[in-house]
């Protein structure tokens, strides 16, 4: 598939994880010092956590598909996307230009087992703070857009409003695991409201074009990442397979 529409790693490395997780009974080494009671409580929050960056991730799939297909912004949406692939440069370009790049997520296995549950934890809370002003500026252009549909308007409010709702329960995590990191620490600043604004049609649709983009690529990691955390705390190393 080609690499701007089907980001499919993330989810692969969870099926796989998942497929092994069943091998395994007995937590190993919790990654984080906690009390039985504070265990107890910080499943819960993952619970509750894990099914929200769920169907945020759907909700990101949808939208884009919902681009690609509205006659809103179709015609708009194909021709960037067969002339993003006419160059491979470009298509790079591109794919590196989400605003969230500079959150390093581990890539390789390697990577991965040297990431602590501390540090995933942390670029979930980055992932999500990077994304709040944005997703509040998609949704007031889209309103803002004429003709723009309900079924594209809809979603992207949704997910702003469980964007929201995830940082809670993030926050939570955070003040029981490590209550040093805090919200004023450096995360990536959005910086493309001008183009989602320009009055010319071309630039501004390519700036959704991007926007939903990199808002899909990123939901699906920030699902990942969530559900690799929990997974941490139930049943510790073992998460870090080998297998995948
Ligand atoms: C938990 O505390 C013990 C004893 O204080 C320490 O040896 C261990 O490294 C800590 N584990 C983590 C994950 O912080
Ligand atoms: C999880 O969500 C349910 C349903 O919304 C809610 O009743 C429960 O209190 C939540 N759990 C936590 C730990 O917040």
């Amino acid at each position: 598939m080609l690499p701007l529409i089907q980001p499919c790693f993330s989810g692969m490395i969870l099926m796989l994880l998942v497929s092994n997780l069943f091998l395994w009974e007995k937590v190993s080494s919790a990654p984080i010092n906690a009390s039985e009671a504070d265990l107890s409580d910080l499943k819960d929050l993952f619970d509750n956590a894990t099914v929200l960056s769920g169907k945020m991730a759907k909700l990101g799939i949808i939208m884009r598909k919902e681009f690609f297909i509205n006659s809103f912004s179709s015609d708009m949406f194909n021709k960037f996307i067969l002339d993003l692939h006419k160059s491979m440069e470009k298509t790079i370009k591109a794919f590196n230009s989400c605003h969230t790049a500079s959150i390093n997520i581990p890539e390789t296995n390697e990577d991965v087992r040297k990431t602590s549950f501390e540090d995933f934890l942390k670029m979930v809370f980055h992932m999500q703070l990077a994304w709040k002003d944005p997703l509040k500026h998609l949704v007031t252009e889209l309103s803002a857009l004429p003709g723009c549909p309900y079924s594209i308007l809809s979603k992207a409010k949704t997910i702003e409003a469980k964007n929201k709702e995830l940082l809670e329960y993030i926050l939570r995590i955070i003040s029981m695991v490590n209550p040093a990191i805090k919200e004023n620490e450096d995360y990536p600043i959005w910086s493309d409201l001008d183009s989602l604004q320009a009055a010319d049609k071309e630039t501004q649709f390519f700036a959704l074009y991007m926007f939903s983009f990199c808002l899909r690529m990123d939901l699906e990691i920030l699902d990942f990442l969530v559900k690799f955390l929990k997974c941490l705390l139930l049943y510790g190393d073992v998460c870090y397979v080998s297998e995948f």
